[in-house]
């Protein structure tokens, strides 16, 4: 078996070799196809951090195993980490944050043993850094949820959570403020939980999963959550376990995985040869699982365990009079250990599956779209409009374009209702949205809203709009604050 490898920039090139070393010296039977991915392929002109061969081959081979990378700031270039998860639809960031003894922590400390696997969405949310500045003083970010999106992550959660033997399933979410995208990320959730009744699921609002994690982190098992949130969270959860340098990261698709630490590249110790290579090495032993390499995952897993459980440790963590080791001399001290089973949270040595390919090609891109649809129809539109004056002087200009179709239903600054009804300790920014609709819901068509875009552009600019869209009974667009 082959896979594709970046060894990444800043501390990347230190902990691949380490990770890379303590596999060769147990034969893990692959083999690795190197590719030029990160900073040095963006200052050499490439805008997406890879080169076109690099691609080739990790499409090719379908497995990443990659280093951290580098952003280069100011440049208006995308994180190429970033680029790597959406470009090949890992849908699914899986972190697995276990208590790891030789660690210390609080939780260890106190005898709460931690064992929480966060399943992150990856692909949507805000980082598809679709970010506009209608006005010189306002910054806008799109937020894509999506049905499909929501659910081939959450089957991939619920999945898992059934292969492991979870108990618990939790998502965690904002649907309380978010209605229509934190709540159809809920929707889809608690639509998906009801195929797996053997597993308790339940929802928690993100604000005080946060609360409860760092007070309660043995009572959870897996947690799913959106892009943004789960970024946040894993973090989190990173500290509850003693950091990044044990945080390792799987990036799942259904043709090309990713697996990579959560770290970044660590800039200030890089070149040092002092990184600790944990984050990478365990991320690299979830890809051997992934490509069914059981026993030797088992085998170099027990071998760290027993290292960390020895007092081992890099400079970034474990008892300060123990003196530390080096990178080098971190992972030979593994390598030395192997075939040692740890005394605590042993994995057991099962033999490895015979390598099926499963990967498969493809020839276009898929179109995911929900079948069952209900019937659609506009009955207004949001106008999102440049103006300093005040709500009322707007009100009176745009009822004039109101003609025969549509009602001035409101108007909203920074989603809080601003007319008819509003308060003046309301602060404004200069963009508003004003809301037209149909009158008596009468179904519009694209050509009624064009016609009323191109009145209204007499009087402002109009810096995008939105249609107001009815899916049965149900508004497909959210209410303004005090509407
Ligand atoms: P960072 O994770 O690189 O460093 C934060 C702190 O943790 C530093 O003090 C660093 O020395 C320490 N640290 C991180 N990994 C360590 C390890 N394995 N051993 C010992 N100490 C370790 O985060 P930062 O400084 O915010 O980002 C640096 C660069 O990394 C940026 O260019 C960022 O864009 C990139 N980055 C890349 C990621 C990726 O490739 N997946 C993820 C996060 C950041």
């Amino acid at each position: 078996m082959k896979i594709a490898v970046a060894k990444g920039d800043g501390i990347g090139p230190e902990i691949m070799d380490a990770v890379i070393n303590i596999f060769k010296a147990n034969k893990v039977p692959l083999e690795y196809e190197f590719v030029d991915m990160g900073k040095w392929v963006f200052d050499k002109g490439f805008s997406n951090g890879m080169t076109p061969e690099a691609q080739k081959t990790i499409e090719t081979l379908s497995i990443l195993f990659k280093g951290p990378m580098e952003t280069p700031k100011g440049k208006g270039v995308k994180s190429v980490n970033v680029t790597a998860r959406k470009t090949w639809n890992t849908y699914a960031n899986k972190r697995v944050f276990q208590t790891l003894h030789g660690v210390d922590t609080v939780f260890s400390k106190a005898g709460i043993p931690i064992d929480i696997t966060i399943v992150r969405e990856n692909i949507e949310d805000t980082y598809g850094g679709i970010e506009h500045m209608p006005t010189h003083d306002v910054a806008l970010s799109r937020r894509f949820i999506t049905r499909p999106g929501s659910l081939q992550v959450i089957k991939y959660a619920f999945e898992m959570a059934k292969k492991k033997g979870t108990k618990r399933i939790t998502c965690g979410h904002k649907a309380n403020i978010m209605k229509l995208t934190d709540g159809l990320f809920l929707d889809c959730f608690n639509e998906v939980a009801k195929e797996y009744p053997e597993i308790k699921s339940d929802d928690v609002i993100v604000d005080d999963l946060c609360m409860k994690l760092v007070t309660r982190p043995d009572t959870f098992d897996v947690v799913v959550l959106t892009n943004l949130q789960g970024d946040i969270v894993s973090d989190l959860c990173a500290g509850l376990v003693g950091g990044l340098g044990f945080a390792p990261s799987a990036n799942i698709g259904d043709h090309i995985s990713i697996f990579e630490a959560v770290h970044g590249t660590a800039p200030d110790i890089a070149g040092k040869n002092i990184a600790n290579p944990t984050a990478l090495l365990l991320s690299g032993i979830a890809m051997l699982r992934h490509l069914g390499l059981m026993e030797n995952a088992a085998v170099i897993e027990n071998a760290l365990l027993f290292t960390l459980e020895q007092g081992k440790h890099t400079g970034d963590f474990g008892d300060k009079n123990i003196p530390s080791l080096n990178t080098t001399q971190f992972a030979d001290a593994i390598i030395g250990n192997f075939g040692k089973t740890p005394a605590h949270g042993a994995k057991a040595v099962l033999p490895n599956m015979p390598a099926t390919p499963t990967f498969f090609k493809l020839d276009h891109n898929a179109m995911m779209v929900s079948k069952e649809m209900e019937a659609e129809k506009i009955v207004g539109v949001d106008m999102f409009i440049e103006s300093s004056e005040q709500p009322e002087e707007i009100a009176k200009k745009c009822q004039r374009h109101a003609g025969v179709k549509f009602n001035l239903i409101n108007i909203s600054n920074r989603g809080t209702q601003v007319w008819p009804t509003g308060s003046v300790y309301t602060n404004l920014v200069n963009e508003y949205n004003v809301r037209f609709e149909s009158i008596d819901d009468y179904p519009l068509n694209q050509q009624d809203v064009l016609g009323l875009y191109v009145s209204l552009s007499g009087d402002f600019k109009i810096c995008s709009s939105e249609l107001l869209n009815m899916w049965g009974t149900k508004k497909a667009y959210s209410l303004a604050q005090g509407q």
